[in-house]
């Protein structure tokens, strides 16, 4: 297979980049469930965005570096929020429904959401991922020079050495080895390769992510010799639904936005004593108040209640959250909704510019995949979506801008696959141990709060389960199963590596030996593979 712009995943960011790079060339997307299993299509707040007279530019900087703790990129953050309003425009443009309102400047009905200073959430109503990936997809498949093809993974990037390699390395990405519906490895080559591949959240027991969230893209990136970053900042979402048959559900911040309070067992409120903002307080904060909460209380969770607001409001304001609750048998109109913390977001990645650009010749990164230096030590709600698009059309830019040189790579003759010894794995217990111990590990020890002992314990243990998976993976063919166990492992032992390099507490990282953010901290934590190093092991850039 040989295209111009392969693109590796399929939600906001990689959608909207193949929109705009089809008029330049061909578009493969792969995708390795179907085309709709995305973080994108379950994300319900919305799209932050200074869209209203009653807000300002200024407004969203500050709220976004004070969410940041510090670490945001000033010039990145400045460039997503001026940027912000004309890629929502752009999105309404492809036919994305937001929820209209006339009585605002705006023309939209918008949003509050924790850590926001003002209203300025575009949403439909609680499915507005839904919604932009249902406007995008059909822009996608009215577009003949786009082709997605789903039940596809990527294994790894397909690396080649370039007349600026020094001593012949490869350091230019020419596309990835892929293996397809038909489980058969097959050689993709593209000019541009985009990984778009989403978060990390897999990598923990409670999540709120989608399945497909195993860090493929950080971990190929990785293991390729990309420069990545601030792996360490894993954002906890406050409030996802505990109940046995929920696997992942979330109950979106728009629901405190609009005036939910966290209360105990007892029904009594207690953000009050950890923020003054306090249900609107930022996500490190509530979601470290809530566990300190558990913690001391030995309950299993704590409860948002919503039953003050008028009923019809709430049915009609979150209609999935509504039905889903119900389906469980919570009425939240009428009863408290039990939620816990749980794994939302990857504040780090992929380095990128502010192109798009990864440390690598050929190889960009976008969405959740990437870290762009909007994010900081804490992303603030509803910026995700925002720095997709954003961040889509500056990359879609930049290849347009160099195409001339860009399009005339020629590809150099690509080993193909190379199976080896290797046998069947004929028992999936080897896969789903491993991937249970280390999601339990990931939980018990890298979670909320940190202490440097877990931290050291959680890197011993998983060094020793990374080594079985990497044999398990050179003895046997590869599966999906297998392809995504040994991403998550690497991941959850770049998270510990950097975690343990942060000797302070800052945004959400917080570590119980070092509860102050230090001024020699201040900065991104920067790495890559080590040269020489053991597989997995990272140096600091
Ligand atoms: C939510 O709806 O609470 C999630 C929004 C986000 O993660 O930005």
């Amino acid at each position: 297979m040989e295209c111009d712009f392969l693109i590796i995943g399929s939600g906001i960011a990689g959608l909207s980049f193949a929109i705009r790079v089809a008029r330049l060339g061909s578009v493969v997307i792969i995708t390795k469930k179907n085309e709709v299993d995305t973080a994108t299509n379950l994300a319900q707040g919305g799209i932050a965005a200074v869209l209203s007279g009653n807000d300002a530019t200024i407004n969203h900087i500050q709220d976004t570096l004070a969410s940041g703790a510090g670490l945001c990129n000033e010039d990145v953050v400045a460039l997503v929020v001026e940027n912000g309003p004309e890629r929502v425009r752009d999105l309404i443009a492809l036919g994305v429904d937001f929820v209209k309102d006339t009585q605002d400047s705006s023309g939209l009905n918008l949003g509050q959401e924790g850590g926001h200073s003002r209203r300025r959430v575009a949403h439909a109503h609680d499915f507005t991922g839904k919604e932009i990936e249902r406007a995008l997809l059909e822009k996608v498949k009215q577009n003949p020079r786009i082709q997605i093809l789903e039940n596809h993974r990527a294994i790894d990037l397909l690396m080649v050495a370039d007349e600026q390699s020094e001593n012949g390395d490869p350091t230019r990405c020419a596309g990835a080895y892929v293996l397809s519906d038909e489980r058969t490895v097959e050689v993709y080559k593209a000019k541009v390769t985009t990984l778009c591949t989403g978060g990390t959240g897999k990598v923990y027991l409670y999540t709120s992510n989608p399945d497909i969230a195993t860090g493929d893209g950080l971990a190929m990136a990785f293991r390729a010799g990309a420069v990545m970053a601030n792996m360490e900042f894993v954002q906890f979402h406050p409030t996802c639904l505990y109940h046995p048959k929920a696997k992942n559900f979330l109950i979106s911040e728009a629901v405190r936005g609009e005036g939910a309070i966290l209360v105990d067992q007892h029904g009594r409120s207690f953000m009050e004593k950890y923020d003054s903002r306090k249900e609107l307080a930022t996500r490190d904060t509530v979601a470290r108040a809530i566990d300190q909460e558990m913690k001391e209380s030995g309950a299993d969770c704590v409860f948002l209640d919503i039953t003050h607001k008028d009923k019809e409001f709430v049915k009609k304001r979150f209609p999935t959250i509504y039905g889903r609750c119900l389906e469980y048998g919570v009425d939240i109109t009428n009863e408290r909704i039990p939620v816990v913390p749980a794994a939302h977001y990857m504040c780090g990645g992929v380095q990128t510019d502010t192109w798009g650009r990864t440390s690598l010749d050929g190889l960009l990164a976008l969405g959740e995949t990437a870290c762009t230096g909007l994010h900081g030590g804490n992303r603030l709600a509803s910026n995700s979506l925002l720095e997709a698009v954003v961040f889509a059309e500056r990359a879609a830019h930049y290849c347009a801008e160099n195409w001339e040189t860009l399009s005339q790579m020629v590809f150099p003759p690509i080993e193909p696959w190379k199976a080896g010894e290797a046998k069947l794995l004929n028992e999936e217990i080897l896969i789903h141990h491993n991937w249970d111990l280390i999601r339990r590990i990931m939980w018990n020890y890298v979670g909320i709060v940190r202490t440097v002992k877990r931290l050291q314990l959680a890197k011993r243990h998983m060094e020793g389960i990374f080594q079985e998976i990497e044999q398990h993976y050179k003895d046997y063919f590869v599966t999906p199963n297998m392809i995504e166990l040994r991403n998550i492992a690497l991941v959850s032992l770049l998270i510990i590596q950097s975690a343990l390099t942060r000797k302070e507490s800052r945004g959400l990282h917080y570590l119980v030996d070092y509860p102050e953010a230090l001024a020699a901290f201040a900065h991104d934590t920067q790495f890559m593979k080590k040269k020489g190093g053991q597989l997995g092991e990272i140096e600091l850039c």
